[in-house]
């Protein structure tokens, strides 16, 4: 497996390998499971594989944890080393964005999500997905992929990957694939590393709280608000801070029809300083 920090190598190397087909894994970093899955599903759909690890500081608001974000580049080569990865890009923010003068990025270029990014955690982050868009989009130029694989544990950015994708006539296949957990059903995520140990225990209540939902949905309930409000309390009560609880059409994150029968519910919570994420699908025919 190789390492490359500019782009320069990756495009020696991918040029080297004219015809093949490219599968892309996009993170950054502080690799665990959920991640390697990805890249294991890349890989038995494509020639070669290339993870990149980049935290992205376009993406984050002023008071986040971009500072913080846990950067463990040789622990997560290893990995992806062992999961079968061909190519690792992790590049310095100056490869990433051209501009960057020390201190301000200087991107006035900004890809701009649709509509459904101003909901949900684009609501609470703002900005956050379009820095999301605008780093796949470089990234996406700079790796030239077949196929570009995304967890549904952010489902909200893989529907705007889908977007981006379709709308930009980006000649990518993009893959979904299915949220990998603790046993505890906690979704994995590197965030889980800034909980305390009885955090962690704690944070199953989140995936908890949405498997309620969805007997709920099963069991015929049909009142979306007032499901939200009652998973959003019974979360409150038992020590998050809720930012949302919400029932979706899967597909397009509007707020469902009574008869919609594929519903996604999802949930962001705080749980401490750490901010949550997870969500499941429901389908109800
Ligand atoms: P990151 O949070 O590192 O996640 C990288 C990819 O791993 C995303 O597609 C995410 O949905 C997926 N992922 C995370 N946890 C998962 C889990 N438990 N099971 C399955 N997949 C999981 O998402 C980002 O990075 C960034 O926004 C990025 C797309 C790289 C752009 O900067």
């Amino acid at each position: 497996m190789q390492l490359f920090h500019t782009l320069r190598e990756l495009r020696t190397f991918l040029d080297g390998h004219a015809g093949q087909r490219i599968g892309f894994v996009p993170t950054m970093g502080n690799l665990h499971a959920g991640h390697c899955e990805l890249v294991s599903q890349a890989k038995s759909r494509a020639d070669i594989v290339v993870a990149s690890i980049f935290v992205n500081p376009l993406q984050f608001g002023v008071n986040e944890d971009f500072g913080s974000y846990p950067r463990t580049l040789q622990a997560d080569c290893e990995q992806l080393r062992d999961v079968g990865a061909d190519l690792v890009f992790a590049p310095a923010v100056e490869e990433m964005y051209p501009d960057f003068d020390g201190q301000n990025l200087q991107q006035q270029v900004i890809v701009q999500p649709p509509p459904l990014a101003d909901i949900l955690c684009g609501a609470s982050r703002p900005g956050h997905f379009a820095g999301v868009a605008t780093v796949v989009t470089k990234l996406f130029h700079m790796v030239r992929p077949d196929l570009a694989v995304f967890g549904k544990k952010d489902y909200q950015q893989l529907m705007v990957i889908r977007a981006l994708v379709r709308q930009l006539n980006f000649a990518i296949e993009i893959l979904g694939v299915d949220t990998r957990r603790e046993p505890s059903g906690l979704a994995m995520s590197s965030r889980n590393g800034y909980l305390t140990p009885a955090q962690k225990i704690q944070a199953a209540q989140l995936y908890a709280q949405l498997q309620q939902l969805r007997a709920a949905l099963h069991s015929g309930r049909r009142d979306y608000a007032a499901l939200s409000e009652q998973a959003v309390s019974a979360l409150n009560q038992q020590g998050w801070q809720a930012d949302y609880v919400e029932i979706c059409a899967q597909q397009d994150l509007s707020v469902p029809a009574a008869d919609q029968t594929e519903l996604v519910v999802l949930a962001a919570a705080k749980l401490g300083n750490t901010r949550l994420i997870d969500n499941c699908e429901v389908s109800l025919k």
